[in-house]
């Protein structure tokens, strides 16, 4: 039986002397020509190694960016054919998928093109797996097609976490918008013990408590609903403690003064929240070195601004140290941890950061629902 209703490699016809197209999430961060980590390229390596020896030619595809459906040399995928070519001789790379309309528009006709001359296809582009674009969702109606060895471990871990953690299982969320995490929240709710809320979205719902948020970044209008979570008891735990810049002070430029303070749930007037105090940072910590499942998607604070890292730092350096069961939700906390040095000290960061999100509120993804249609046992 495939994985999750999903065929895997295994399930695949014979593939010696065939030709393969594999869509991969190869959308790396790039700057200045650069890409300063390539933990996606490297999470395609053992579906690669894989197809190379059993015979197969492999030609990869991917996004990168947002061109919009025009060609821009901008995100051309000159920088991500040259790093593959490096660590995956041999694996050839299409220009970027999204320089044709047809890829977001999920249009027949490019997916008839896409797929010309391709004998199977896998996906093992998890991170673009929620997204029911062309390269994702088409061919597999098309040709034999199976998930490839990273999409299935990504999706044997998060499902896993949805349908059998093992307990206390506690979520951590940052990041800045309640509005597009809703959703999550109600999931993360159903299945954790506890959901611990910092980074921006914090405000909303301390305002919701009836506290002042000064400047902070708040969404006035998910103040009821943050409201009505509390008010049905919810098992929510909210900062304690806030640090603070003060008027004047600009993010991200220490050099332009501004006061910093330490400051308890209430931030005054011309005052902006922008990490969790050091009294949070504890008790966060505790929590998630009690716990024996841990997921954690999103920053404590604006940790790009050392001013404002430490409840990031705190949280990141527990997650690594628990003896929980720990996976961090791709994006921004996944390049906390790989920049504070504790990446091999987590088991499982995700690839994706909106797929992952999706994957747990949902149980699925359009990706999964394509490989599963395509796939009839013999
Ligand atoms: C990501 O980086 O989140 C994935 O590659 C998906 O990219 P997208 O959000 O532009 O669809
Ligand atoms: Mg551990």
């Amino acid at each position: 039986m495939p994985a999750f209703g999903v065929p895997t490699l295994e399930d695949l016809p014979p593939i010696e002397g065939q030709r393969v197209l594999l869509r991969a999430d190869f959308n790396v961060p790039v700057h200045d020509g650069e890409i300063t980590d390539d933990l996606r390229i490297r999470a395609a390596l053992p579906t690669i190694t894989w197809l190379q020896e059993h015979g197969a030619t492999v030609v990869a595809a991917t996004h990168f960016g947002r061109p919009k459906g025009t060609p821009n040399p901008t995100y051309s995928v000159g920088p991500i054919r040259a790093r593959l070519a490096e660590l995956a001789p041999g694996v050839e790379l299409l220009e970027n998928l999204r320089f044709d309309p047809g890829e977001e528009a999920n249009d027949p006709a490019f997916v008839a093109r896409l797929v010309e001359g391709f004998d199977v296809y896998v996906n093992d582009a998890f991170g673009a797996s929620h997204r029911a674009h062309a390269s994702i969702v088409g061919p597999p109606q098309h040709l034999p097609s199976a998930a490839g060895r990273l999409l299935a471990h990504e999706v044997e871990v998060l499902l896993g976490l949805r349908e059998h953690p093992n307990r206390p299982f506690v979520a951590v969320l940052g990041g800045s918008k309640v509005s597009d995490k809703l959703k999550v929240i109600d999931a993360l709710l159903g299945v954790a013990d506890e959901l611990l809320i910092g980074g921006g979205m914090c405000f909303t719902f301390l305002k919701a408590q009836g506290h002042r948020v000064g400047a902070s970044l708040c969404e006035d209008d998910m103040v009821e609903r943050c409201r009505a979570l509390l008010d049905g008891g919810a098992a929510i735990r909210l900062p304690s403690d806030i640090t603070a810049l003060g008027p004047g002070g600009t993010i991200g430029d220490p050099g332009t003064g501004g006061e910093v303070r330490q400051l308890g749930v209430n931030v005054p007037d011309g005052w902006m929240g922008l990490d969790i105090g050091p009294g949070t940072s504890a008790e966060f910590a505790d929590a998630v070195l009690d716990a024996r499942t841990v997921f954690w998607n999103g920053p404590m604070g604006v940790f790009e601004d050392p001013r404002f890292e430490a409840g990031t730092r705190t949280l990141a350096e527990a997650v690594a140290e628990s003896a929980a069961f720990t996976v961090v939700g791709g994006g921004d906390s996944a390049a906390a941890v790989a920049e504070f040095g504790l990446a091999d000290r987590i088991d499982h960061i995700s690839t994706g950061g909106g797929a992952s999100l999706e994957l747990l509120e949902q149980g699925d993804l359009p990706g999964l629902a394509a490989l599963r249609a395509s796939w009839s046992p013999l």
